[in-house]
């Protein structure tokens, strides 16, 4: 059996660029401003900074230090840990498997988008009907969507350092300079200004457990945590590099464009749609119902909606990447197949396995697992069902079998300072846990209908 050593990024930047590329997505730029409108604007938004600095924080620090700390993919990462919690890496393991198809049909749409308006055909995209008729089609949504793929395994089969790394490099400024000139812009549009109100400023009145459950499970889905990401790219991660402060910087970058993405969307579609608050949270298609015609409805709204869609496309790459590497390094590390061989086989499964979540849409929309279309299906079996899981079990692992020292110990590895190391030790063995638990069951409870919030 050939031993190949295994990669790593270069250094803290290099690191920080690629996890806040894979945190910043689409959970950011389409999730994100829905959420926070629905859920009240500001207090929403209050509720998700305090629950990144304390439940992501103290996740996103257990997974990247179990990464480093083994030298492994999630799937190997935990029985080295524990022999018996070897099934921790299998389910861990199945959640970038069953998100990267269904995320890349999305990513699929963006490159459409992008096309349409780059085309100068923007006014079709606005029109009444047009999503709904392209998601449908047999064959084009499909085609876009191979595109998507082809062109994050393309970026995944050159590696850690020459693709993941030197990818985020270019994306990730790229995509903050554009997301601050769309904010710009939309928030200077006239009348914008009562919309960029009612996103910052909180209203306590609507502060309830639904919305901090909310807040939460968005906070997951958008650090990418409980998918293995954090661990395959922690197993990357040189030594050397400090990681209390890159998990803060991560934080940091993820929460920021999630908070622009609100400056971009929430004020233009408030001037568009008179204030009216279920235009803004018109959930999945806010993006790509009523942007487009929000957009449009402004002057130099083609080339606004063309650098939208550009910047979307950049996020939502960096994150498909960080997924499908996550497959890629689990094949290498179980397997011991080189990284071409599976990232070859990884593509070719990305490619079929996807179909279902398009046509789910379309000519299988007949076909409705616990009432909901394929897309959603995947999605909830994933972030409701897995996600809650695998992160609680992270939690018991570093808490209660390994110890929350031997995380303290790889945060201090060569001689680094872990400044939270008290409140990170509470956290993870109590609130954690704990809080995790309660979104698992509420949130299982209102998507099977058992009640409705
Ligand atoms: N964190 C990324 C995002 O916010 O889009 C990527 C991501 C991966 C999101 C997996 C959600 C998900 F289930």
């Amino acid at each position: 059996m050939e031993k190949h050593k295994r990669s790593s990024f270069t250094g803290k930047i290099g690191f920080v660029l690629a996890a806040a590329g894979s945190a910043v997505g689409l959970g950011n730029l389409w999730r994100f401003p829905y959420l926070a409108a629905q859920y009240g604007g500001g207090i929403f938004l209050f509720v998700y900074l305090i629950l990144a600095v304390t439940f992501g924080f103290t996740l996103m620090v257990t997974e990247i230090a179990i990464g480093r700390k083994t030298g492994r993919s999630a799937i190997t990462a935990f029985s080295k840990l524990d022999k018996r919690f070897g099934f921790l890496g299998v389910l861990s393991a199945i959640v970038p498997i069953l998100i990267t198809p269904y995320y890349s049909v999305i990513g699929g749409w963006v490159i459409k988008y992008l096309f349409v308006f780059l085309t100068g055909n923007g006014q079709a995209a606005a029109a009444d009907g047009y999503f709904g008729s392209f998601i449908s089609q047999p064959v084009q949504p499909v085609l876009w969507f191979f595109v998507f793929i082809i062109a994050t395994c393309a970026v995944v089969i050159l590696g850690v350092e020459k693709g993941i790394e030197k990818a985020s490099q270019i994306m990730m400024p790229i995509l903050v300079i554009l997301s601050v000139i769309i904010a710009v812009f939309s928030c200077t549009r006239p009348g914008a200004l009562d919309g960029v109100l009612y996103y910052v400023r909180p209203d306590f009145s609507r502060l309830s457990v639904k919305t901090i459950l909310a807040a939460l499970g968005q906070l997951f889905y958008s650090m990418s945590l409980a998918m293995g990401i954090m661990i395959t790219y922690g197993s990357y991660m040189p030594k050397k590099t400090n990681l209390e402060s890159s998990v803060r910087q991560i934080e940091f970058f993820d929460t920021l464009i999630a908070f622009i993405a609100g400056l971009m969307i929430i004020p233009a579609v408030y001037v568009f749609s008179g204030g009216d608050e279920s235009a803004m949270s018109a959930g999945a298609g806010l993006m790509f119902i009523t942007l487009p015609k929000v957009f449009l409805s402004m002057p130099g709204g083609q080339a606004i909606g063309g650098a939208f869609f550009f910047l979307v496309l950049f996020a939502a790459l960096t994150s498909s990447i960080s997924l499908a590497e996550t497959i890629v390094s689990i094949l290498m590390d179980k397997l011991k197949w080189n990284r071409r061989k599976s990232t070859i086989i990884t593509t070719v499964y990305l490619l079929v396995a996807g179909i279902p979540s398009s046509l789910g849409f379309g000519i299988w929309s007949g076909i409705t697992p616990l009432g909901m279309d394929l897309l959603d299906f995947f999605d909830f079996m994933s972030n409701t069902v897995l996600m809650p899981i695998v992160s609680f079990l992270t939690c018991v692992i570093a808490a209660y079998i390994i110890g929350a020292d031997a995380i303290i110990e790889e945060a201090e590895a060569e001689g680094a300072v872990f400044g939270a190391k008290k409140f990170y030790r509470f956290m993870i063995r109590f609130i954690a846990p704990v809080g995790i638990i309660a979104i698992w069951i509420s949130s299982m409870m209102a998507s099977l209908g058992v009640f409705s919030w």
